[in-house]
């Protein structure tokens, strides 16, 4: 199977010099039984670039290690024959794992994952022989289901390095890790890194039962169990029903996927006994009866056909239980709004997040679902916000964050490296005319999920119709830019990664730019038989000036952190953490002891004799019309400048290179240079 358009995009981010975010580290799992082989995989799939990174997998069991080691390899070698890694990264990836049932081999990894039980008293014996071992500043976590931090950590000797760390199936490449701090700031600022570091994305919740996903995960697997033990439905109608309406497979699929029934009954017992518990939360006793057998039997299926008064039955009840406790947890602020969104998305694989769902939903029809669920089910709460029908309002894919007198614009798409959709667009633009009116804020950070930005959103500029269309997308986002260029308050860009596209246009119409040592920033356009449409045409030659840029927007070739920083691309030194050294920059700015100011937007001077570049496979014909307006947008002013760049933009779509282009990303990626006609 070939990886996605979208896999490409989030591969970006091993492309270029010098790597991105890469250390040696050596981390261990203990538990090798569904989920620990899945966590190990993961993580040396993020580590195995890092020659001397280790990843141990204990168990106490040596059937269980060696299934999970052949699990492993299995999956190495799949990569490998699937051409999604490389023969020396499935060797490499091999050799750093060590499989052990000997504690005291963990004796040298700065962090460790429990994933061995979900009994409370077996967790704390592992955490006790665990700390005899690990030095005091190895961090700990546990992929606990739904057993609240302070129970395990009670008693810890280092309580303060212990942290929850859940994650979801398939674990080896579901990103989303929740993660409930400890408490100590500077230790919580290490396991994210590490948790970044180790390829996954952290979403914090608070330490109550069941966290947030499973909270909700849970009471719809149980709610479906119900629907099937009443003699509702059967397990294949409610498996159509669900995933014809919202995806994520259904809940009986998932289940055989998983194994999950007996863990839910657990995670339901969680909740039940929780302070906020009910009741209404015990499992229903198919769950237990089912214990981990198959609700569907592959070569005896059930009829899955139904009619539509039976799936609006199913599926009030399934859309009431998603509601109310998608509010529970936003209500109770177990997790902030937007991850939350993002998090039921990516962890429970729902079509879209279930904050959104709800949105569509539209505040009456939720509040009359989960009402007359309430009225048939006793101790099952409407939360408060459903009751008054005041929905949370939250961007999908941008975060604004405020901290002090500086408020941070964050893009938040890690699972795409933060690509620039039309709607993440229009959310940056919502998210900067925000903090723009909020006179606490004196200065604004434009910075992304993890400081890259992988540029616009491909698959949206491939499905453009029309050279109208490719107009337009660049004449909306252009005043958008302008704005934020135009803003009184200094607005910084904190980069690092992969900074890419439009990822590297948007960052240019911010003030100035702080990037770390990893940055790898390229137009790298022409590769896809177009040319920048953002504004990289006009402001990255006012920036860096005509020379480099002609040949770098000709050639898409990239630039590292310290060459940006000597061509004024960037300000003053590469700094390890940009987003602090952003804030730096910002509070010099306002202190009067530093100069930033907007692209100056003045006619460019052009060399009478222009330089030759050798633009190697690319395509003529995209190549003529970047050139034309590159010349023709710099002898004017930015704005008119910025009017010529949509033009060309536009001529693009009708050249037969622009489709060469496009098609080849999506299907090859960025690595095989497209074929051109020059035409
Ligand atoms: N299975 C999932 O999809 C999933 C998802 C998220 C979180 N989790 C959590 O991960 C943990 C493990 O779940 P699982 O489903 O993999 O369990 P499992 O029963 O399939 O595997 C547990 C493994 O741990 C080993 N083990 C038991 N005691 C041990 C000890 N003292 N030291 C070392 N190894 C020991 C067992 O031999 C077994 O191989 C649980 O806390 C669970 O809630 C599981």
């Amino acid at each position: 199977m070939r990886p996605s358009a979208q896999e490409f995009q989030a591969s970006l981010g091993r492309l270029g010099p010098g790597g991105y975010g890469r250390r040696i580290m050596i981390v261990g799992v203990i538990g090798s039984g569904s989920i620990g082989p899945d966590l190990a995989y993961g993580f040396l799939s993020a580590l195995v670039r890092e020659k001397g990174s280790k990843v141990y997998l204990l168990d106490i069991k040596q059937e269980a290690l060696d299934a999970g080691v052949e699990r492993i390899r299995g999956y190495g070698r799949k990569g490998v024959a699937r051409g999604k890694i490389s023969a020396k990264a499935g060797a490499a990836l091999e050799a750093a794992l060590v499989p052990t049932m000997d504690m005291k081999d963990l004796a040298d990894c700065e962090y460790v994952l429990e994933a061995a039980s979900e009994e409370l008293s077996i967790k704390k014996i592992i955490l006790k022989n665990l700390e005899e071992v690990v030095s005091p500043t190895c961090l700990i976590g546990f992929a606990t289901s739904g057993l609240p931090r302070k129970y395990i950590a009670e008693g810890a000797k280092h309580p303060e390095r212990c942290f929850v760390n859940h994650p979801f199936f398939p674990a080896w490449r579901s990103p989303p890790i929740e993660i409930v701090s400890s408490g100590d700031e500077v230790l919580d600022i290490r396991m994210m890194k590490t948790i970044k570091h180790l390829g996954k994305v952290p979403v914090r919740t608070a330490d109550v039962e069941c966290f947030a996903a499973d909270d909700i995960f849970c009471n719809y697997i149980s709610e479906a169990a119900r629907i099937v033990e009443e003699g509702i439905a059967n397990p294949a109608q409610v498996d159509k029903i669900v995933n014809d309406a919202i995806g994520g497979g259904g809940p009986f699929n998932v289940m055989d996927a998983t194994q999950g029934n007996l863990l839910t009954v657990h995670c339901q017992q969680l909740m039940q006994e929780a302070e906020t518990g009910t009741p209404w939360f015990k499992a229903p006793k198919i769950l237990t009866t089912q214990g981990n057998s198959p609700w569907h039997d592959r070569k005896n299926p059930h009829d899955a056909s139904h009619d539509e008064a039976l799936a609006k039955v199913v599926l009030d009840r399934i859309l009431a239980v998603l509601v109310a406790r998608t509010y529970f947890v936003v209500d109770n602020d177990i997790c902030e709004p937007a991850e939350l969104n993002w998090l039921t998305r990516m962890a429970l694989g729902f079509s879209k997040g279930l904050l959104e769902i709800t949105e569509e939903l539209g505040a009456d029809k939720a509040a009359a679902l989960c009402e007359s669920f309430a009225k048939a089910h006793e101790g099952f709460v409407v939360p408060k916000s459903i009751k008054e029908k005041s929905l949370v309002s939250f961007r999908r894919n941008v975060k604004v964050e405020r901290n002090g007198d500086i408020g941070t614009v964050r893009v938040w798409r890690p699972e795409v490296m933060n690509a620039l959709s039309a709607l993440t667009i229009s959310e940056i633009h919502s998210a900067m005319v925000e903090l723009e009116a909020d006179a606490d804020i004196k200065g604004i950070v434009f910075t992304s999920y993890n400081g890259s930005l992988a540029g616009a959103d491909i698959m949206e500029l491939a499905a453009l119709p029309t050279p109208g269309e490719c107009r337009d997308i660049c004449l909306k986002t252009h005043p958008i830019m302008q704005h934020i260029a135009g803003m009184a308050k200094p607005v910084v860009a904190a980069l690092r990664g992969p900074v890419l596209g439009g990822g590297a246009e948007f960052s240019m119409a911010c003030h100035a730019r702080i990037v770390a040592p990893d940055l790898v920033l390229g137009q790298p356009e022409v590769n896809l038989g177009i040319i920048p449409g953002y504004g990289g045409t006009q402001r990255l030659p006012r920036l860096i000036g005509f020379e480099r840029a002609y040949s770098m927007l000709r050639t898409a070739e990239s630039m590292n952190a310290t060459q940006a920083c000597e061509l004024g691309w960037a300000h003053g030194e590469p700094d390890a953490d940009p987003e602090a050294g952003a804030v730096r920059l910002i509070r010099d700015y306002l202190a009067g002891n530093a100069k930033i100011a907007p692209v100056n937007p003045e006619p460019m001077a052009i060399p009478t004799t222009l330089p030759t570049v050798d633009i190697g496979h690319r395509s003529l014909a995209i190549d003529k019309i970047l050139v034309d307006v590159i010349l023709r947008g710099l002898a004017t002013n930015l704005g008119d400048g910025l009017e010529i760049e949509a033009d060309g933009f536009a001529r693009c779509k009708a050249t037969v290179d622009m489709n060469i282009g496009m098609g080849n990303f999506m299907q090859n990626g960025p690595r095989v240079p497209a074929e051109f006609l020059n035409e």
